[in-house]
C-alpha cells in the first residue's frame, strides 16, 4: 500500500523556484500556475462556458498557486476571489498578485472547502474549481454550499477526476490517492448531488485525455530534472510522487478513472 506523501505544501512553498518553473513550462506548454491536469487552451473553454463579463466577481475554490486565478482575472478584467486549504498556495498567491497590479480585483483566503465558505448567500457571479471535488468528501454538502453563494441564474464549472470507469485495485486506489484525502465516485453520483442540490446539469464532458497527457509530461519531465527536485523533494518524496504521476497516467489512459467536466446552473427561480 502506498503511503501518504505531499505534493501541495511541497510544490506551493518552492513554487517560483527555477525547476518547478521548467518543469510547468515542459508539462503544460503555456504556465499560468496550475498544479492540476488543466492546460491554458482547456481553462479558456472552461472559462467559456460561464458567460462572465467585466463587472462580475468569481470565486474559484481550491485556487492553488494562484495563477490560474490571476489569468481569469486578466483575461475577463473581472474580480476574482480564490480560496484553498493550504497555507502556502495562499501566500504564494498572495505575493505573486501583490507586484502584478492586479491587487484590487484578486483576493485570496484560507478557507476549508468541506465547511461552510466565508461568504454571504448569493454573492458570486460563477464559480470554477479544477482537479480539487476530489478533496471534498461530503459531496452533497459542498454543491448546497455553492448554491447558496452563486447568484440565481448563474454558473459553475468543476472537474472531478476520479471518476471510477473501470476496475481498479485497491493498490492503484492508494496509489492515486497518496497524496491527501481522496472521494472516487463511480458514474451518476456527481449528476444525482447535482439535481438534489438545487442545480441544473448543463453540460457534461469526458477530459480525461488532458489528465493522461499532463501526467505523462508531468512524469516525464520531472525524471529529466530528478537531481534538482531531489534537492527539494529529498529521495523518498521523490519517488513516492513519481508514483503517483506514473499510476494517473497508466489509470487515465487505460480509462479506468475518468476526468470529467460538468457545468451547473443556479435556476433563476
Ligand atoms: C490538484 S490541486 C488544483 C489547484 C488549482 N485548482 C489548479 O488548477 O492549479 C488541488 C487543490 O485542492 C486544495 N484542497 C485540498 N483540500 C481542500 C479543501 N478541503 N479545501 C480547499 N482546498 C483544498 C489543495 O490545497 C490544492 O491546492
Amino acid at each position: 500500500m502506498a503511503n501518504r506523501i505531499d505534493l501541495f505544501d511541497s510544490t506551493y512553498s518552492h513554487f517560483t523556484q527555477q525547476v518547478l518553473e521548467t518543469i510547468r513550462k515542459e508539462t503544460f506548454g503555456q504556465d499560468i500556475g496550475q498544479n492540476s491536469w488543466t492546460t491554458l487552451e482547456e481553462y479558456d473553454r472552461f472559462i467559456s462556458w460561464l458567460d462572465l463579463r467585466p463587472d462580475h466577481h468569481v470565486l474559484e475554490v481550491a485556487s492553488g498557486s494562484g495563477g490560474p486565478a490571476r489569468y481569469l482575472a486578466s483575461s475577463v478584467s473581472c474580480r476574482v476571489t480564490g480560496i484553498d486549504a493550504n497555507e502556502a498556495g495562499i501566500a504564494t498567491a498572495y505575493q505573486s498578485v501583490a507586484g502584478s497590479g492586479q491587487a484590487d480585483r484578486i483576493t485570496f483566503k484560507v478557507a476549508d472547502a468541506n465547511s461552510r465558505l466565508p461568504f454571504d448567500d448569493n454573492f458570486f457571479d460563477a464559480m470554477l474549481c479544477i482537479d480539487s471535488m476530489n478533496h471534498f468528501p461530503d459531496r452533497l454538502k459542498v454543491f448546497q454550499e455553492w448554491r447558496r453563494v452563486l447568484r440565481p441564474g448563474r454558473r459553475a464549472v468543476f472537474t472531478d477526476p476520479v471518476v471510477i470507469a473501470g476496475p481498479v485495485t485497491n493498490d492503484e486506489l492508494a496509489l492515486r490517492s497518496s497524496i491527501g484525502l481522496f472521494l472516487f465516485v463511480p458514474p451518476g453520483v456527481n449528476e444525482q448531488f447535482i439535481e438534489a442540490s438545487g442545480f441544473r446539469l448543463l453540460k457534461q464532458e469526458d477530459v480525461s485525455a488532458n489528465a493522461a497527457l499532463v501526467s505523462g509530461r508531468w512524469h516525464a519531465s520531472r525524471q529529466r530534472h530528478k537531481e534538482a527536485l531531489m534537492k527539494i523533494e529529498g529521495e523518498e518524496r521523490f519517488e513516492g510522487l513519481q508514483e503517483f504521476f506514473a499510476a494517473v497516467h497508466r489509470l487515465t489512459s487505460e480509462k479506468r478513472l475518468s476526468r470529467i467536466v460538468y457545468l451547473v446552473e443556479k435556476p433563476a427561480r
